[in-house]
This record gives C-alpha cells, structure tokens and sequence, in this order.
C-alpha cells in the first residue's frame, strides 16, 4: 500500500483498516473477541500468559506508570484523564501501573516540578481513584491495575525530607532527616494508602522506590548516609521495604500484590552501587517480601548501551520473583529477543503508549513495523513538567 502524504501514525492504522481505530467509542470487539494465541504473534513469549505474586496477567506487557498531569487543585484525580486509562486498557497491555500518588497532602506548589500531584492521603479520594480501576477493568476485565504510591521527599521545595542530610541536585535546600519514629509513621502512611487502593478497587500497589523521591534515597549510598538499622548494609539499606511490604500484606493478605520501581544499572554512577554491588542490591530487595521488582533503566534508546547493561542482568542477576525492564523499550522484536534470553520476564512502557495506547495490540496483530511511533523525544515529559494538564505526545 502506498503511503499518500499520510503521516507514518496515520498510515500504519489505515494499513490496518479500521480495526485498530475503534478507540474511543463502544468497545474493542476485533481485538477482545479472540485470545492472543490466535494472532500472528501470539507463540511470542511477551503475549504469553503471566503471574506475579497471585495476580494472572494476560501478557508480559506493562504500562509503566505516567503521571498524565491529570490532578485537579484540591489533588483529586481528573475525571477527564479516565479516559487515558480506557485507552491503555483497550490498546493491550497486561498491567497498568497507574501515575504516582502522594502518600501525604501536596499541592503543585512545592513540588520542586511544579505540577500538582495526585493523592491517596484520605478517604475522600476513593470514590474518584475508583473510577479509574473501574475504567480499566471495564475497558478490559483481563487488564490489571497497580495504584503507585509515593512520598516525594527530596523534591519538595518547602519540606523536603529524606533518609540523610545530603541535599539532593534539584533542591539545594537541607532535607530533615527522618527519624526512626518518624520512619515507622512513614510505613504507616504508606499502609494507609495501600488499604485505599485496595479499597477503591486497584489490584495491588507499586511503591515508588526510583527518580529521587523518598524511598530512593534509602536506597541509595549516595543520599542514605545513616548509621542506624535503616543505612549502611544493603539489608539496613531496603530494611525500609521490608517493613512497609509486611505491614501491608499482613493488613491487606499476603496474595495482596506490592510491587517496587528502584532506579537501574545505567543510573548508577548518581546511586553510588556499582556494577558488582547492583544484582546484590536486587537480591536483598527480592526477599523483602515484594512481588516483582521494576528497574527504571536510563530512557535512551542507544543500542550499544542497552546491550552492555542487558549482559549485566543476563550473567549476574538471577532472581526469585519477576524482574520488570523499563525504559527506551522501542520493538517487539527486541524485548521478544530479551525474554526469550531470560533478561526480564516483564517489559514496561510509558512515552511509547503515550503516542500509541494501542501499541500492544498492533504488536500483537503485526499490524505495521515492529517498533514504535514514539521518538523518545520528552516532548511529553516537558509538557507535564510546563505544568500543563492531559499530557498528550506533543512531537512536532
Ligand atoms: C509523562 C511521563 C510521566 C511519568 N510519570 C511517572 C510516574 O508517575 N511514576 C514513575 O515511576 N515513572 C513515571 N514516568 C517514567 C516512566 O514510567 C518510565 O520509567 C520512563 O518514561 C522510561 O520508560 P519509556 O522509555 O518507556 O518512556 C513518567 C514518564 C513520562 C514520560
């Protein structure tokens, strides 16, 4: 067929005929009406059934979660963003890890990015958080969502709190130093949160544990400088985790799914763990009691790169529970190649599904190339951080 003028986006869903563009009105029967063994790349591993902890996965495909400046002043989710979530759901993807939300009251402004963030702190954000699971289940009642729970710590510019007193690049001003009591308050935020979720109908949570916010800078020599049980060994290092992971499966059952994002192995040399302590950072986090791990790898797309740190996991990290790739994921073919080599079992994907929700499924139906639309450009992430509202692919 022959591409007249159209754009690349626009060519690849008329190629496809209608079938894919049936976002946004009643349903998706082309694509839910058969299960993906029957499509032209279901024998790949990605589209194989999955589990992590009890939660049944339909693929090995996860929306890595977006903050999509979805909040309203008072830090209620938008209803207008529920239908970014309708559309993940419907575009394929197994899991959705929702944008991160605020384990205490924040408003966009001390928020060091100066955007308002969602929030899970009370009650009375229930109802609407439970729009969004709804949304997701409805779209697709085989899709699962994660609510991601968060304390930005460090990126407050009024209040900013963290593990050490090591001021952190963004914010110039001292952080105070969590104390131990106020470390056990902490958990109990964290809990809370956890038991909103459940309640508002999320199928597990995700705690932030990457970009700088709170429980990195446990994680991290660089900004976790204490000499107390919570620093100096990597057990004292993720000791936090294991005690919000077992408050919040002995409150919410142990087949409750908690999940952590960490930062990864290209973001090292600003964590301060080198390429040797890094597998023995995940194993110590891996039996914290977590379900699976999330490993937010630099977003750059360079080849050369990805294959040096992919031989890292491949040769030195072996794990008990999954371990989910995320960052600069940009074919089919290369994360088919990654799972079919044992690399990670999970691949997640947040700009990307921004420009083309339904990138699962066109993968899925071979449906145009094997990569993406998206060009990683940040345009995106830009947006969000001007502080503007609905993020949309803003690629010119
Ligand atoms: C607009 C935007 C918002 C994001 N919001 C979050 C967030 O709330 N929580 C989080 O852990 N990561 C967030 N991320 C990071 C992504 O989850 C992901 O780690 C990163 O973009 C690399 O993946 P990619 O190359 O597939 O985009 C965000 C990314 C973008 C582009």
């Amino acid at each position: 067929m022959e591409n007249k003028g159209f754009s690349r986006r626009e060519f690849i869903k008329v190629a496809a005929g209608s079938a894919v563009v049936t976002l946004g009105s009643g349903g998706c029967a082309f694509f839910s009406e058969c299960k993906a063994k029957n499509k032209p790349r279901g024998n790949y591993k990605v589209f194989s059934k999955g589990k992590i902890g009890s939660l049944d996965l339909k693929n090995h495909i996860v929306k890595a979660a977006t903050d999509v400046g979805a909040t309203n002043d008072d830090c209620s989710f938008m209803s207008e963003g529920l239908g970014m979530y309708k559309e993940w759901s419907r575009g394929g993807a197994g899991l959705i890890i929702s944008g991160h939300m605020t384990v205490v009251p924040q408003s966009g402004k001390n928020f060091v990015f100066n955007h308002n963030l969602t929030c899970i702190h009370d009650d009375k954000f229930i109802p609407q958080l439970s729009k969004m699971a709804r949304v997701v289940h409805d779209a697709d009642s085989d899709c699962k969502i994660l609510a991601q729970i968060n304390h930005i710590g460090m990126d407050s510019t009024t209040e900013p709190v963290s593990a050490s007193s090591v001021p952190w690049p963004f914010v110039k001003k001292q952080p105070h130093v969590l104390s131990v009591s106020e470390i056990l308050e902490l958990e109990d935020l964290y809990l809370a949160a956890a038991k909103r979720a459940k309640a508002a109908g999320f199928d597990g949570i995700q705690l932030h544990g990457a970009h700088s916010f709170l429980l990195n800078t446990f994680l991290t020599p660089f900004s976790n400088k204490r000499t107390d049980q919570y620093g100096g060994s990597m057990k004292n290092m993720v000791r936090i985790v294991r005690e919000m992971t077992d408050k919040i499966k002995s409150s919410l059952g142990s087949d409750f799914p908690v999940l952590i994002k960490v930062n990864g192995f290209a973001k090292l040399p600003f964590d301060g763990i080198d390429a040797d302590a890094f597998p023995r950072f995940l194993h110590e986090l891996s039996g914290t009691g977590l379900d699976a791990i999330e490993i937010s790898e630099d977003k750059d797309t360079d080849e050369a790169k990805r294959r040096v740190r992919h031989t890292m996991y491949d040769e030195k990290v072996s794990l008990s529970i999954p371990l989910i790739m995320t960052g600069g994921n940009a074919s089919v073919e290369d994360v088919e190649r990654l799972s079919q080599q044992g690399t990670a079992e999970y691949f997640g994907f947040a700009r990307s599904l921004i420009r083309e929700p339904d990138l699962p499924n066109r993968w899925l139906e071979k449906v145009g190339d094997a990569g993406c639309e998206c060009i990683f450009c940040d345009a995106c992430v830009e947006y969000l951080l001007e502080g503007r509202k609905l993020v949309t692919c803003q690629e010119i």
